[in-house]
């Protein structure tokens, strides 16, 4: 079964073309390099609550599966991305962000800074990244392993990604 990525890069800047989104195309160069999952959404959008509420219902909506956010996760005023995903999701896994939280401490204390949740609406998990290049490929290195269990166990699909090695 087909496993369909989204990644949401959340920026002010960004969204204004006042900045390159890099970490964007990080993450989605690491998942095309280590997973056989197609990227089929793919976006740039402001740190505005409704827009990312929005973003991210029709992105569920329209059959992604791993939904991966980047940015807006820590304290200033604009961060709303963890309010936004609580208002999309129906159950959330917090083993997931525990376990970024605590690899990523190992490498930088800032990590405490993170607000990330991650949790499932229907058939699609999503999970908050940091913002920074380094600090998504930091989580993304943890999560790999875990990702194509998570999927089959979401999906229902016993079996069919479990050949798969990540790392
Ligand atoms: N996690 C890892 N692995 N590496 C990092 O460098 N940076 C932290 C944290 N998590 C970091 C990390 C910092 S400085 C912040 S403020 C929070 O993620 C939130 O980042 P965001 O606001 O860009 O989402």
């Amino acid at each position: 079964m087909t496993m369909n990525i989204g990644i949401l890069t959340i920026s002010d800047r960004g969204a204004r073309g006042e900045y390159e989104d890099r970490s964007g195309p990080l993450i989605a160069e690491i998942l095309h390099t280590h997973t056989p999952w197609p990227i089929t959404h793919q976006a740039v959008i402001p740190d505005d609550f409704a827009t990312i509420v929005e973003t991210l219902t029709r992105w569920c909506n329209e059959g992604v599966n791993l939904l991966l956010t980047s940015g807006g996760t820590g304290f200033a005023p604009r961060d709303v991305t963890p309010e936004a995903t609580k208002r999309v999701i129906e159950r959330e896994t917090p083993g997931i962000v525990e376990a970024l939280r605590a690899e990523s401490l190992q490498i930088t204390r800032h990590a405490m800074l993170s607000r990330a949740v991650a949790g499932i609406r229907g058939q699609t998990l999503i999970i908050n990244l940091p913002g920074s290049p380094k600090a998504a490929r930091e989580n993304l290195e943890v999560l790999l392993p875990v990702l194509p269990h998570a999927l089959e166990l979401l999906t229902d699909a016993p079996g069919t990604e479990s050949s798969h090695r990540l790392v």
